[in-house]
């Protein structure tokens, strides 16, 4: 029922009831790149609240540190769905969870090309769990992320209703961090 629905209009559903986790089995993975860290930010807010490990998708090659720069660099990755090389991620083995969050910001639209890499090289190590995307934008909100998260996941595993977080407004909204997790997961 939750896959369904998630399937159905990942944007606007929410989750009929949380899915049951046991505790430990929780994994946060994200992308972050501005200094402001907001997508950092939200994940480190909702692996605290999920009692889960933080873990950071960092690109092989860093995007430049100009706002403008990494603009240009990373759109036609984002419109030509690029899977740009990721360093490994260190110390994670999915083995080890049965629920995983995926951050990433909002890149033209989509998510960022590194969060696309570290998916579909993971689609088989994710296969029968379950997997949320939240992420956090400039002002466009969700736009194309979570059906292309959804997409990329495929049938691989159940995929939970994603979130969008406003970047400008994401730290001083904890609350609303903490609801996303809890309206997604009852860690046991
Ligand atoms: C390359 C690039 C493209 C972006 N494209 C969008 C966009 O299409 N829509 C949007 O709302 N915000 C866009 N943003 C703004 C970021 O999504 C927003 O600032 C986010 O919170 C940054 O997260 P971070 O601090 O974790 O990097 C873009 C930012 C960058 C650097």
């Amino acid at each position: 029922m939750l896959g369904l629905m998630a399937g159905c209009s990942p944007e606007a559903a929410t989750a009929a009831e949380p899915v049951a986790v046991a505790k430990g089995k929780v994994a946060v993975v994200y992308f972050s790149w501005s200094p402001d860290g907001n997508t950092r930010f939200a994940a480190e807010t909702i692996a605290k609240k999920a009692g889960a490990a933080l873990f950071e998708i960092k690109a092989e090659k860093p995007y430049a540190s100009d706002f403008r720069a990494c603009c240009d660099e990373a759109k036609p990755e984002c419109n030509g769905k690029t899977l740009r090389p990721i360093q490994p991620v260190a110390g994670l083995d999915l083995a080890q969870y049965d629920v995983v969050f995926v951050g990433t910001p909002n890149w033209w639209g989509t998510m960022a090309p590194p969060v696309r890499t570290w998916l579909t090289q993971n689609l088989a190590a994710l296969k029968g769990k379950t997997v949320c995307l939240f992420q956090t934008h400039g002002g466009g909100g969700m736009q194309r992320v979570g059906r292309e998260f959804a997409e990329v996941v495929g049938d691989a595993a159940t995929v939970l209703p994603p979130k969008a977080f406003a970047g400008a407004s994401v730290k001083s909204n904890v609350e609303a961090l903490d609801a996303f997790v809890a309206a997604r997961i009852a860690v046991r």
